[in-house]
Parts: C-alpha cells; structure tokens; sequence
C-alpha cells in the first residue's frame, strides 16, 4: 500500500525515466547519423539504463500492491549543433532528474514511508554517478574543441562501452 502523494510521484517517475530513455535514443540516432558510432553508442547503453531505472520503478510500485498510472511520453529533441551540445544536454537532464529523485524522497520522508525512502536511496547515489560521467564528458569536449583527431579518439573510446543490467533477476528476487 502507498500513500497517493508517494504514488503519484513514483508513477510520475516512471514516467522521467522512459522519457530519459527516449531522450538518449534520440540524441543516440543523430550521432549515429552524424557518423559519432562511439557517441552512439554511449548513449544507446545510457538509453538502456534509463529503461532499467524506469522498470524497476514499476516493479516497487506493483511490489507495494499498486499500479502505477501511465502518461504520454514526450518526444524528444531531433536534431543538435554538435557533439559538446548533446553531452551539455544529457548534463543537464541529469541534473534534472536528480531534482526529481530528491523530491520524491522528500516527499517518502514526510509520508513516512521507509520502505519508499529505502528504495530510492540507490537512485540518489545513481545520480551522483550520472551527473559525474556527463560532467567528465562535458569538459573532455570542452578541451577537444574543434579538434577532429581528438574527438574521433574520444569516440573511439565511447564505442567500448556495454549494457550492464543494474538489477538482474537473481538480484531483484
Ligand atoms: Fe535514470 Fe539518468 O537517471
């Protein structure tokens, strides 16, 4: 059982995450496009981990004896200047959800919701982690500039990245 302000904000979450999701798979598309494979794919897992996010969300909410309510999802920007513009962006989306995320505790506190408050406490380190790597991407762009050799190496390096499921079954059991 969850008290309707903690449901509301978890369902509204579920709802960030898929957008985030949508959000990376679109910015992943234009530097696919742009010919970044590498960006592409950081961004791609980024997508994946999003989704993740947003099911384990879900699977709390029905875990709590609820159902989460479901909303339109936003479609995402199309199309970027460059490369520096879509990572200041993931900067400050990341930034974003960490907002969220607080609100939402705060909100568990008030409700005295431990259970709620316990389970958020991984996505309150997770967005330390996530503001951290796009922080660190954001300036590496910075230095590049209008580098292309510096930058073909960075994308070089993003293509080495891989989907980790942040909640495998035998752990989420
Ligand atoms: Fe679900 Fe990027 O935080």
């Amino acid at each position: 059982m969850l008290k309707e302000r903690v449901l509301k904000a978890l369902s509204n979450q579920v709802n960030a995450e898929f957008y985030s999701a949508y959000l990376y798979l679109g910015m992943s598309a234009f530097a696919d496009r742009a010919g970044y494979k590498g960006v592409a794919n950081w961004l791609y897992v980024q997508s994946q981990e999003e989704m993740a996010h947003a099911v384990h969300i879900y699977k709390h909410i029905l875990e709590r004896g609820e159902a989460p309510s479901f909303a339109d999802i936003k479609a995402p920007q199309a199309s970027y200047d460059s490369v520096k513009e879509v990572f200041e962006r993931v900067l400050a989306h990341e930034k974003h959800v960490s907002g969220l995320i607080d609100n939402i505790a705060t909100i568990a506190m008030e409700e005295r919701d431990h259970a709620t408050y316990n389970f958020l406490a991984w996505f309150v380190a997770e967005q330390v982690e996530e503001e951290s790597s796009a922080e660190e991407l954001v300036s590496k762009v910075k230095l590049i500039g209008d580098n292309p050799a510096l930058l073909y190496d960075l994308d070089t390096a993003l293509a080495a990245r891989t989907f980790t499921d942040p909640f495998p079954p035998a752990a989420a059991d």
